[in-house]
């Protein structure tokens, strides 16, 4: 015994930085394959999935949805696609390229070196994040067309998003105890990443395909543009 014991913290917070990390790498990695698996075994089933399929018409679709004000719906809705791709860009950037995570890998046992962006860039995107989290809970509260289809899983699905985002900014800002702040922003890194494969946040992996789908279907099927 050295005397010196181990608070409840402590424990969350050794739990939270060792097996919590990798039960969420694990999940998100496992869960994205396992969806991405049964979602494609399904497709082939509908027997008119795969034969629609073009890759030029494919191509085409998902370029013009992926770059801003390349499409109809985009342009008809400036304020929107300004927040939601400002929003993407940095909720997948950030995360990768934060010091405090190079740090972390450069601490691990591989010693991984990793590049950082320069930490004002990084608290910035922070908070375009954050803010545009705000900005679509507001939108489902004021917007009939949205309201309308909105109930509290939305507002909690963005509220996780936000999440490690938000935790991770004050962490740095250091407003608030430290121990505290990184246990809290592990815990909702963790979860943001279990909830990926699976809840609605799993828009990531579909994306590409129901695009190239619908690109398809209107170029091959039809001879029309759905751009
Ligand atoms: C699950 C394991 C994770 C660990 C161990 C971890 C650890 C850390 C650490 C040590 C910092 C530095 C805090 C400081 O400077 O005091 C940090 C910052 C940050 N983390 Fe994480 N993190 C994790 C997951 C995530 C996830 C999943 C996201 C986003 C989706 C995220 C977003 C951020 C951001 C945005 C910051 C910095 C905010 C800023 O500098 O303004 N982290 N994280
Ligand atoms: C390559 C990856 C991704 C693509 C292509 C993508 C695409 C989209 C699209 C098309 C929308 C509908 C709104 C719009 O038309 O702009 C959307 C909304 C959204 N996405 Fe993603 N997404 C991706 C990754 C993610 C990830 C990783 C997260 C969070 C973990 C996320 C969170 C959200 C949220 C919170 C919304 C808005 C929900 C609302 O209106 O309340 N997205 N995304």
């Amino acid at each position: 015994m050295n005397g010196i014991e181990k608070s409840p913290l402590d424990w969350v917070y050794e739990f939270a930085s060792g097996p919590l990390v990798w039960i969420a790498i694990i999940g998100f990695l496992g869960g994205g394959i396992y969806k991405l698996v049964t979602m494609a075994q399904l497709a082939k089933q509908e027997k008119v999935i795969f034969p629609t399929m073009s890759a030029k018409h494919g191509a085409h679709s998902v370029l013009h949805w992926i770059i801003p004000f390349a499409n109809r719906n985009t342009r008809m809705r400036p304020a929107f696609t300004i927040v939601s791709f400002s929003f993407h860009l940095c909720l997948l950037i950030t995360p990768l390229f934060v010091m405090g995570h190079a740090v972390l890998w450069q601490q691990s046992r591989w010693a991984i070196s990793w590049w950082s962006l320069p930490s004002g860039l990084v608290d910035f995107m922070t908070l375009v994040v954050v803010f545009a989290c705000l900005f679509f809970a507001i939108r489902r509260l004021a917007a009939p067309e949205v309201r309308n289809v909105t109930d509290w899983t939305d507002y909690a699905l963005v509220l996780l998003v936000a999440s490690p985002f938000l935790t991770g900014f004050i962490a740095r800002m250091q407003w608030l105890p430290s121990k505290v702040m990184l246990t809290l922003h592990i815990i909702c890194g963790a979860l943001w990443l279990l909830a990926i494969p699976f809840t609605r946040l799993s828009h990531m992996f579909w994306f590409v395909f129901t695009r190239a789908f619908m690109g398809s279907e209107s170029g091959k099927v039809r001879s029309a543009k759905d751009w």
